[in-house]
Formats: structure tokens, sequence, C-alpha cells
């Protein structure tokens, strides 16, 4: 339920402010930590940029469920629904077995809400470690639009005589002519706005490459990333689809390649990749590797979007149960999904602050983005995305 309110509502005066809704989910785990870090980031951002927050925090999650056996109740998604977005710590708890908290908090809100897009951008900032040798932030620069709302992840499927040596367990990919469509229609809307807003930005700090911007106006290209070889259904339709569409997009290069050959060359030639669209299963699986190139979990964000309706934004790495209560985990994995939180409702300007103020302590300030190891606690990390935009 509902259980606090940072910002005191307005005492009847009429206020000029933009006020966002926003349902915070601190969550389990490292969550509310983070979280904490990215509500006060943004809400100085609000307050320098003249909007405001009105956060309204909700504790579902392990702990709840595991005083009250409840998941996400009716009347939670019934206010889920009214705001103008969710900002999500992590879900999962140690306590809980494995799937009960991701079906049913996660995996709900992104069907319930209709979030079919999930939107990973995988970035390496200047002076962040990658594993890969030799590939800077000028080479790992893509985004990935992963399918949100079907597939694998609809839970269709059943056992047939279960717990004999003859067992059948099946699972179902869906995959719908709208669900497809959608999802690879934002992704070459995106591809095309992507080209225009990089195009205006300037170089990455610390480098002194002017590389994004020069390098994304040589093309606009978006990858579909299958498994047409075994996928014979799936996959057919998604291709039909794909190109189907991409006759509306002349200025959109487009490119296919297999899953397993995507994972490698997001190791071997990163900076092949503008924006790629896949299904929900892949997209999990190659934007945990996205993750690891760009520097790892402290650093990957993401957002569930319903561009119809309300969209969810959260850090990817999850809970990590083990540095819960320590001040050591890093925020801007969540920082910077409260900047996609910021772009999503129109605060542009704010949201390419989070983005540059990031990049900035990342190359100056940071010695790693592992917890426990960037030489600042997880609050002082906030203090110095703050510091870095207000000058
Ligand atoms: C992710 C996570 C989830 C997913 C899990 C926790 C259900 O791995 O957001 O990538 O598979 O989508
Ligand atoms: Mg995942």
């Amino acid at each position: 339920m509902r259980t606090t309110s940072s910002n005191a509502p307005s005492t009847g005066t009429r206020t000029a402010l933009r006020t966002y809704r926003i349902a915070v989910i601190p969550g389990d785990g490292t969550g509310p930590e983070v979280i904490r870090e990215g509500c006060k980031v943004l809400d100085a951002l609000a307050k320098r940029d003249g909007f405001r927050l009105d956060w309204r925090s909700y504790d579902v999650g392990g702990d709840r469920y595991l005083k009250t056996g409840e998941t996400l109740p009716e009347a939670v998604i019934k206010e889920l629904r009214e705001v103008d977005a969710i900002y999500l710590g992590a879900i999962g708890h140690p306590d809980v077995k494995s799937g009960i908290l991701e079906r049913g908090i996660l995996l709900r809100l992104r069907f319930e809400l209709d979030q079919y897009i999930n939107l990973r951008p995988v970035r390496l900032y200047p002076g962040v470690w990658t594993p890969l040798r030799d590939k800077g932030p000028e080479h790992i620069d893509f985004v990935v639009v992963r399918e949100n709302t079907e597939g694998l992840y609809t839970g269709v499927g059943g056992f047939l005589k279960q717990g004999t040596p003859e067992e059948v367990a099946l699972q179902t990919s869906v995959n719908t002519r709208r669900g497809v469509e959608r999802c690879i229609r934002y992704a070459f809307n995106y591809t095309r706005t992507r080209a225009k807003r990089l195009s205006t930005l300037s170089a990455v700090p610390g480098t002194g490459q002017a590389g994004v911007a020069g390098r994304r106006q040589a093309g606009k290209k978006l990858t579909f990333c299958g498994k047409t070889n075994v996928l014979t259904y799936a996959h057919d339709l998604w291709e039909r689809v794909f190109n189907e569409v991409a006759k509306e997009y002349p200025d959109i290069q487009t490119d296919y390649t297999h899953v397993d050959a995507c994972c490698m060359w997001m190791v071997k030639n990163p900076e092949w990749f503008d924006v790629i669209v896949t299904d929900n299963m892949f997209g999990d699986i190659i934007t945990d590797l996205g993750a690891m190139i760009q520097g790892g979990m402290g650093i990957a964000a993401g957002g569930n979007l319903n561009p119809e309706g309300v969209s969810m934004f959260e850090p990817i790495g999850g809970s990590a149960p083990k540095y819960t209560g320590q001040n050591v985990i890093n925020p801007l994995a969540a920082i910077c999904a409260g900047g996609m939180m910021l772009e999503q409702l129109g605060e542009v300007a704010a949201a390419q602050d989070v983005e540059q103020s990031v990049m900035q302590i990342t190359a100056s300030r940071l010695k790693s983005l592992a917890a426990g190891k960037m030489g600042f606690s997880t609050s002082e990390v906030g203090d110095l995305v703050i510091k870095a935009f207000n000058g």
C-alpha cells in the first residue's frame, strides 16, 4: 500500500509547477538504497528546472510477501494505472522461492500495464572499465529494444504426466501479429529519433572523441536479432513484419543477425550496432551481456514502456542481497533509470543532464563501478551527480 509522500500536497494555492505523480517501488535488498539516491538526484533537478515530483511509495516486495502472502494487490495495481510513471528499485528476496516475486510483481506489472517495450541502452561511459579489450566509449553505444509482453514470458504451457518418467513439459512462445508489429514499429521510430538526438550531442566528456555524434550521422541502423533458422514459425512472423515495416522507413538501414552470432558481435564488434530489436527471451539474455560490456550491473538501466500508458523505470541489476544496508552499492543504474524516466515525462533537458553528469563522474571521480570499490559510498555517489549538474 501507499506508505509515504515526501512532498506535501499543495495547500489549495494554485501552483504553476509542472507536477508528475510518480509511484516508487523501492522493493527488496539494495533497491531502497539506490532508489533513495535516484529520488534525491531527480528532486534536485526538479528544484533547479521548476517542476515537481510527487512521489508515492509502495511497499510491495519480498518482505511484504513474507508478512502477508500478497505480491501485488489489486488495489495497488489500480492506483498504479493512474500515475505518470513508476520508479522501481529491485525485486527478489533470498527467503522467497525464485519466481514468485518475479512473476507476481515484476512480470505482472509489465503485463497488466501492457509495457510492451523494454528499452535497454548499452553505452560505455568514459572512464569505465569494460572487459572488452581495445574497445572504448566510441565503440560501445547501442540500444536494445526488447519485446516485453509476449514470447516465452506469457506463461503458456503445462505438464503432462508430471512426476513420472514420461513427464512432458511445454513452454510456448506466443507471438502475435499485433504484438510483434507494435514492437518493431516502435524500434524503427526510436532508431530515427535516436539518430536525431545524438547528432545534436557534443563530444564524449573526458575522451576528446566527437565519435558518437559523427558516427551516428553516418547511419541509422536497426538490426533484427532472431533465430530464423530454428524458430521457423515465431521468427518467420517477426522477419516478415520487420521487412514489411522497413519499407516505410527508407532512411533506416536494416540488418539481421541470429541471436548466437549477435552475442559474438557484441563482444567482437559492438560498434556495428545502433539499435537492436528482438523478442522477450533473447532480449533478456543479450542485455545481461550488454550490461557487462558497458561496465556491469551498477550502471545498466532500463525502461518498461507503454508509449500510450504508464511506463516503469528500473536499474536492471537486481536486489544484490549480500550488499544490503551497507551503503556500498552503486546507485548509478538507478539514477540513469531516473534519467530515462525524466525523458519520457518530457523533461528532456534534465534527462540529458543526468546522463552528462553521470558521464562526468565516471570519467573523473569513481575508481570502479563495482559495489564497495567505487571510492565513495552509495549516498556520496548521489551527491557527486548533483554537484556535477549544479556546476
Ligand atoms: C530482467 C530480469 C527479469 C526478466 C526476471 C527477474 C524475471 O532478468 O528484467 O531482465 O527475465 O525479464
Ligand atoms: Mg534479465
